[in-house]
């Protein structure tokens, strides 16, 4: 199955040029610079939504804006607070919205000129929204291809910022990989080693040990990659290995997973119609998984220090 896409409401409470509003307040001039040339640099945050305690547990959100702030470098935006307050502000809309479901938080700066011609001068713009999501992929086995198209290299478009126009490349491999059948694709190189997947970074189980393609393949530098790396160190006793990764590893590998905000940690049970061990999820894979959804969600105290607490507020009838 492929993956879903979670709508924005107009009703949600929104941060957007300084202060908090309905983002059916917002409107948007077809001329705003980012809309034009994908000058805009953005996060995906997940936050938990616990039904006993009735709070969201936000995760790696310092984490996120810490990249955050670096994709904005990438694009001279110059973001009009701190990552505390972004933190803070954000915090404030979860409470102002207060879902009971595991939401998703999208901060955006983007440069907001309305005057043509491509260039990184003029005014910078930040809103930050949410929406709800639950599992944006099927956790239990992807079919997956390797992309005709490559990954956009660092020296072409900043492979390491999460930037609107780079997504062009994303949304060119998803499209090629979804009418071909298959639930995602996987992106090489311009050398031809394993980049990551359409928005997930990949590792694969190989002769007993986790390995996964260095910074420099091109590839988003992913909080949950770091996560994953912590929790197969820690608790699985299993370094990861950071190495180049050839194609057919993919076919002779025990295990494939990819790791990513949204994707969350979702094995792969096929690449180009060849199956990943015996197309079930791998034990490795599992294993992570269930760790890593109980730090994620705020039920190991090991690793309460990846997530923020929200309480939230019982909506009132009527
Ligand atoms: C291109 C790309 N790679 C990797 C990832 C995974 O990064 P993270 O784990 O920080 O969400 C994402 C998702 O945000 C992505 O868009």
């Amino acid at each position: 199955m492929s993956r879903r896409a979670f709508a924005a409401s107009d009703e949600e409470w929104t941060y957007h040029g300084g202060e908090f509003v309905k983002m059916s307040d917002i409107r948007l001039s077809p001329a705003t610079h980012a809309l034009n040339y994908g000058t805009g640099a953005f996060e995906g945050i997940r936050a938990y939504w616990s039904e006993s305690r009735g709070t969201l547990q936000v995760l790696k959100m310092r984490e996120h804006y810490e990249r955050f702030e670096k994709s904005c470098r990438f694009l001279r935006i110059e973001l009009p607070h701190t990552i505390d307050e972004l933190c803070e502000i954000t915090l404030e809309i979860l409470r102002s919205n207060a879902p009971r479901e595991d939401t998703y938080i999208r901060p955006l700066a983007y440069k907001s000129t309305t005057s043509v011609g491509v260039k990184l001068m003029g005014d910078d713009q930040l809103s930050i929204f949410t929406v709800p999501m639950g599992n944006y992929v099927e956790l239990t086995g992807l079919r997956c291809c390797v992309s005709s198209w490559r990954r956009t290299p660092d020296c072409a478009i900043p492979a390491r910022g999460k930037l609107t126009g780079s997504y062009i490349n994303t949304a060119l491999a998803v499209d090629e990989a979804q009418r071909a059948g298959y639930d995602d694709a996987i992106f090489l190189t311009q050398e031809g080693h394993v980049s990551e997947a359409s928005a997930a970074n990949i590792f694969l189980m190989r002769k007993g040990g986790l390995v996964t393609p260095p910074v420099t393949a091109d590839i988003l530098e992913g909080i949950t990659r770091d996560a994953v790396i912590e929790l197969a160190e820690k608790e699985l006793g299993m370094p990861v290995i950071q190495r180049d990764v050839d194609r057919t590893e993919l076919y002779a590998a025990d295990e494939v997973f990819l790791t990513g905000t949204g994707f969350q940690i979702a094995p792969i049970i096929e690449v180009d119609g060849r199956p990943v061990g015996n197309r079930e999820i791998g034990s490795v894979a599992g294993r992570l998984q269930e760790l890593y959804f109980k730090a994620a969600r705020g039920e190991n105290p090991d690793y309460a220090y990846w997530t923020v607490t929200v309480e939230v507020a019982e909506k009132a009838a009527g």
